[in-house]
Order: structure tokens, then sequence, then C-alpha cells
């Protein structure tokens, strides 16, 4: 590992970040919708993780269009999660905890209830009409501009009062604010000011790479099949003042040691990721990007996953290559699940029933043991999965809704959109959080505003807090190795056989001490040549099962264990082919099979 990334040591390179969802982690009131007076009678929970910032999802008001990404006022909170009081309560209750908050914060979009646009609307003359973008109607229909969430796709509206069409890249609720406006620019500013003098810690950046729009609005269509491969969300990401903004909003707000960001980066490339985050560009903190939960998607379909399952190799190959990216500057972030994303053990790992338990700790040990700032969603601790809804009316969130309505229209195949859904739609990763085994998963009293997956009797917190071995107690652990081992968050990543179909395998170097990590990311059991000579009576550190067996080199793999070993001498080199073949021309060495677990051969630290 090169001095530079020693000497940028910082807190938050420091941090493991855990995501809440507000709408589903505790309702405290009975109305089904979890709330901030929910999350602070948990929190002693959200201390027992280790984790050490919290990313909260928006929850300033809202006519919640998209569960709160759509704010009316910046300066208030939503009704449905409690008070402004309830919102600094949380901030003391978890700084006194020594936990850090994130807030999610929106600004390429407003509401279309907020009251800039709701005075923008009404003539051309409003000074607020500036403070979003318009196409006159005099100019005939608006060149074409995607909308992600359009029930037919189009990002520009008619607005009757104003005879224009304003623009908005998600609902036509959502409309896109004009960052060539000044005043929108001082006006965030002063929201986000407002943010940090409240004590907050950081801000998770919504569709940030959006801001800067080209307004000479030339037709592109052509552009974007082409240059960004049909992918919108590409094209948006290249306004030609983005990095301009973000230099602006770095002085005006985020120059200070205290803080942190973390922009969502749909459309960035490992080629531009260090214009965001490399210091010296004093832009923001971290990022994170989408190759990583995009892989495998299909070209036909939306969000639909190519037959086949996980190509291993090509995973390995990005999440390193994504790694080499911040070798000399910058840094990462590294994350399987958000609320945009389906439950991580469901798409990652495997939720039948006999493997949920094992293919969850295998992503919690690859979470916690890269390079990058791990960020944790709730319930990857419980290994929660997909709800797997049947009906359109079973979900609330607008994005399905509004594609199934898009399929519809097009006389698509709306059952093979229901089938795809069930894997990759948002609301698996919303379903409220499963607490114990009482009625609504101790979620609410009331009735839950999105069902509740079933198998909360088996898989919630209280239970998993009870048995030694559970997801849970082995987040806790491995979240306590993370803290205590420099090497698993500054040290030097690896990648060892990169072609292996089965297994992903690295180490992590820093200083005195070398780590060996290997995944068995299959449901076979993998005959398994060690890239290093382990002595015999090598124990892992840290595995994820209770049986290890090492003979001649060869550790015998189950379906999804996760091994740690270490600490190895730094000096000790992968064996080439050459090497490789000398161990296995050697007399077989004695067998060794015995029991191990994380709990008994421990992380001694
Ligand atoms: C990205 C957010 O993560 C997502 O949930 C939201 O729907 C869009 N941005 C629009 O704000
Ligand atoms: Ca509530």
């Amino acid at each position: 590992m090169s001095n530079k990334v020693v000497r940028d040591k910082n807190w938050w390179k420091e941090s493991i970040i855990y995501q809440i969802y507000p709408w589903s982690f505790k309702d405290s009131n009975g109305d089904g919708i979890g709330d901030l007076q929910g999350i602070i009678s948990k929190l002693d929970y959200i201390k027992s993780l280790g984790i050490d910032m919290v990313w909260l999802n928006p929850i300033y008001k809202s006519p919640n269009d998209d569960n709160g990404y759509d704010i009316s006022d910046y300066y208030d909170i939503m009704r449905e999660m409690g008070t402004m009081e309830d919102f600094d309560t949380l901030v003391k209750e978890l700084h006194d905890r020594k936990i850090r908050l994130m807030m999610d914060i929106i600004v390429n979009h407003t509401s279309d209830e907020h009251p800039w646009f709701a005075d923008a609307r009404q003539s051309r003359e409003n000074p607020y009409y500036s403070y979003y973008h318009w196409w006159p109607a005099e100019k005939g229909k608006p060149p074409r501009r995607y909308s992600h969430f359009d029930p037919a796709g189009n990002a520009w509206s008619y607005n009757k009062a104003t005879d224009s069409y304003y623009l908005h890249y998600f609902s036509e609720k959502m409309p896109d604010l004009s960052w060539e406006n000044p005043d929108v620019r001082k006006a965030i500013y002063d929201i986000m000011r407002f943010w940090f003098n409240k004590g907050i810690d950081g801000f998770r950046m919504d569709a940030i790479c959006y801001i800067s729009k080209d307004t000479t609005w030339p037709e592109v269509e052509e552009i974007v099949k082409e240059k960004y491969r049909s992918d919108w969300s590409a094209y948006y990401a290249h306004g030609p003042h983005l990095h301009e903004y973000l230099q602006e909003m770095h002085r005006e707000t985020l120059d200070r040691p205290d803080v942190t960001t973390l922009a969502e980066a749909s459309g960035i490339t490992k080629d531009e990721a260090l214009l965001f985050v490399k210091e010296d560009r004093k832009e923001l903190h971290m990022l994170y990007h989408f190759e990583g939960v995009q892989l495998g998607f299909a070209k036909e379909g939306y969000k639909r996953l190519e037959p086949g399952g996980l190509n291993l190799p090509e995973m390995k190959q990005l999440y390193t290559d994504w790694n080499n990216v911040f070798a000399e500057g910058g840094w990462g972030t590294i994350y399987l699940g958000t609320h945009d994303q389906p439950r991580m053990v469901t798409r990652w790992g495997n939720d039948e029933e006999q493997y949920r338990e094992i293919s969850a700790k295998l992503l919690i040990t690859f979470l916690l043991t890269m390079r990058a700032t791990p960020i944790f969603y709730y319930g990857d601790e419980l290994g929660m999965t997909n709800i797997r809804f049947e009906k359109i009316e079973d979900y609330k969130d607008i994005e399905t809704i509004n594609m199934y309505k898009y399929v519809k229209s097009q006389g698509g195949d709306t059952e093979r959109f229901l089938k795809d859904a069930q894997i990759t739609g948002r609301d698996n990763g919303r379903t409220p959080f499963q607490w114990d085994e009482s009625p609504n998963a101790g979620f609410t009293t009331g009735k839950p505003w999105l069902k509740i997956n079933d198998n909360y009797k088996f898989i919630n917190a209280a239970a998993q807090d009870r048995d030694e071995r559970s997801i849970l107690r082995y987040f806790r652990q491995l979240v306590l190795l993370r803290k205590h081992k420099p090497v698993l968050t500054y040290g030097a990543y690896e990648l060892l056989d990169p072609d292996h179909p089965q297994v992903y395998t690295y180490t992590r170097t820093l200083d005195e001490e070398k780590l060996l990590i290997v995944l068995n990311f299959s449901k076979e059991e993998v005959l398994y040549k060690l890239p290093f000579v382990l002595d015999i009576d090598t124990e892992p550190l840290v595995n994820n099962m209770l049986s290890f067996r090492l003979e001649n080199n060869e550790i015998t793999l189950s379906p999804y264990q996760a091994l740690i070993f270490g600490p190895l001498p730094t000096e000790l080199q992968p064996l080439r082919d050459e090497a490789q073949a000398l161990v296995e021309e050697q007399p077989s060495g004695k067998m060794k099979e015995k029991n191990s677990s994380l709990e008994s051969n421990e992380l001694a630290i």
C-alpha cells in the first residue's frame, strides 16, 4: 500500500455505514409507517451492530410520490416521520452513542408541491419560473428526454398556465431544478448549511450527477444510443457544468473536515470516478457506482437478469478494477443492497433455506474485507430476503408500478415483467424490518404500509440475538474484526485466481500483516488449491461454518464457505503455476479435518 493512502487516513474511510429506510424500520405510533421515534427506540440495537454512521433515507416534508425523494419543504420533517424535535433527539442520541448521521439530500429535483414549483408553474414571469427547466410550446415538441418513472417514458410534461413543458428525469411530480440559475444553487447551499448546523455529519447526494444539463437542448437520441449504449443515466450524468457546480458546492458548504458526502453515481464509469472524489479536486468524498449491482442485467426486458446466474470472474474483475481506481487517491465504497436494489442475499447469495444463512455470512465477509467503506442496508445483518410479490397491486413503488403501466401500454409481456420484478423490484428491499416473532414482526401495531415478509417468524432480530451462530452475531463479530484490524480498511488488495469460476480469493496487506480471504460464491462443494503454502496446522481466523478441511494445500470448501486466514507473513508470495506443480508432486501430507468456528477460533482482537 502506498504511503499516500496512509497519510490520508480519516474517519469516513474507517466507517461502516448502515442504511435505514425510515418507512420500514420501526413504527412508534401504530399508523403502519416507520418513523423517527421508532428509530430512536431502537438505537441500542443499532449501536449493538458496531456501525459508525447511519445513512437515513429522506425524511423531509413530502407528498411521497417517491417516498420522500420528492421534497416539498427542505426545512421541515415529513408528517409521517415525526417532528423537528424528534429529529434533534435522534441526532443527539446517535451522537451520544458515537454514531454519525448522514442525511439523504435531493437537489436534482423537488416535488411539484414545493412552493418554488407551485409558483413557477403559474406564469413565465414568475421569479421561480427560472428555477426549473422549461420548453416553450411555441417551439413545437421538446427534444426527446427519457424519464425513469414516467409511464410513457417521457421526461417533459405540459403545463397549461405557462404553455410550456417542464423537465422531470423522474416522475412528473418531481420537476428538475435548474442549476444553471445561481439563485437555485445558493438556495441549495443554504439548505445544506442549515442541516450541517443542526449537527449532521454528511449527505448522501441523490442523483447528484444529473444536476447539470445542456440547456441548448440538442436532439440526443442517436448520441444516447451510440455513445451511451441507450443508457440515459450515463447521458444525464455528463452535463457540461457538473464539476464546476460540485466545486462551488464544496467551497460553499463542504470545506470542513468533520463532514462527508456520498454521491449516488449512476452513469459514472471508472475513468471518471476520481473527478468526483480525488482530494485535490475538492468536490465530494465518496461515491457509489452501479456497475456492480447491474452485473448480469440482460439487454432486453426491464431489470431482467440473464439466465445462468452469476459470472464470478466478471464480478471479481469488476470489483478489482474499481479497487484499482482508488489505489493512489480518492476512496471507494462497497455495497450489494440499498433501497433501490433487491435484498442482497437473494440477488448475490442464495435465499433457499439451506443456503440462506451461510451465503448471507459470505456476503457480509466480502463487504467487510474489501478496501472501501462498506455500506450495509438494514436487514442485511439478518439475511432478510426478497418478498417476491405475485401481483402488481402489492407493490407501492412508483418505479415498478409505472414501468408495469409502460409495459402494458406497449402490449408487452406483463407476466414476464412481474417475474423479473420478483428478483429486482425495489420493494423487495423495502419490506419492514423483522424485529421478532410477534404479529407484524414487531414492526407495527397497525397495518404495515408494505406487506411484511412471512418468513419473519424465523428470520428476525430477536431470534438471531439468542442464537450464537446467527447471521446477526456473525455480522457483529466481523464488524469488530474490521474495527480492530486496520489492514482491512487500508491494506493493499490483491486479487488471486481471477479466472476461478467459483472462488473469489484475495489478500489484504498492510505493514507486517497479510490476510488471505477465500470465498466460495457457489452452491457446490469445491476442492480448492490454495495460492499460498499454508502450514498444515493453520486455522482460519474466520470461518462462516463449523467445518474446515485442509489437505495437501487444498481446502474442501463447502457451498458458500467464507474463510479468512492470517496474519500471514507479508513476504509470502502467491504460488504461481510452477510452484503449484511442485506442491502437487509432494507426497500427500496428513489429512486434516476438524471443527472450527468463528466463535471458537478467535478474532484475537
Ligand atoms: C435515486 C434514489 O435512490 C431513488 O430511490 C429515487 O427514486 C431516485 N433517485 C429519484 O430521486
Ligand atoms: Ca408511524
